[in-house]
């Protein structure tokens, strides 16, 4: 059962970032999935590991979309980002220590960051964009 599902709801109106968006659904309901079904560690590790770098990567889009089209509110996006990459960076490194494991505060933590960054944050920089041109 997938704990996020993509909807145009959550469209930001740019294809290229709507796109990473369902990738990066796509993820968090394959780590959902493989905590429900109680696979171990290096299963459950190996999707952590490519959430994180599929973050980073979808991050870096959004980040060098801004500076090429001039955001004005690229600082407060970029900081957004930033503290969900150091989050997330911590905990990656307690789960490979052993001393943290995913749970479903973990899962519903990683939805609600997610969806509320979409729609609030993201949306408001593809409408930025679709001002430009950009979709
Ligand atoms: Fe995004
Ligand atoms: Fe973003």
């Amino acid at each position: 059962m997938a704990l996020i599902s993509w909807s145009n709801m959550l469209s930001v109106g740019v294809k290229e970032i709507d796109d990473q968006h369902k990738k990066l659904i796509d993820l968090i309901n394959q780590l959902n999935d493989a905590m429900h079904q109680g696979k171990g560690k290096d299963v459950l590790g190996k999707v952590l590991t490519e959430l994180v770098s599929y973050t980073l990567y979808h991050f870096g889009t959004e980040e060098k979309l801004m500076g090429q089209h001039h955001y004005e509110d690229s600082a407060a996006h970029k900081n957004e980002h930033h503290k969900f990459v150091q989050t997330v960076g911590d905990f990656k490194k307690k789960f490979d220590a052993g001393g943290a494991m995913i749970s479903i505060e973990i899962m519903n933590f990683l939805r609600d960051w997610l969806s509320n960054h979409i729609m609030k944050t993201d949306k408001k920089f593809g409408q930025s964009l679709n001002k430009q041109g950009v979709k």
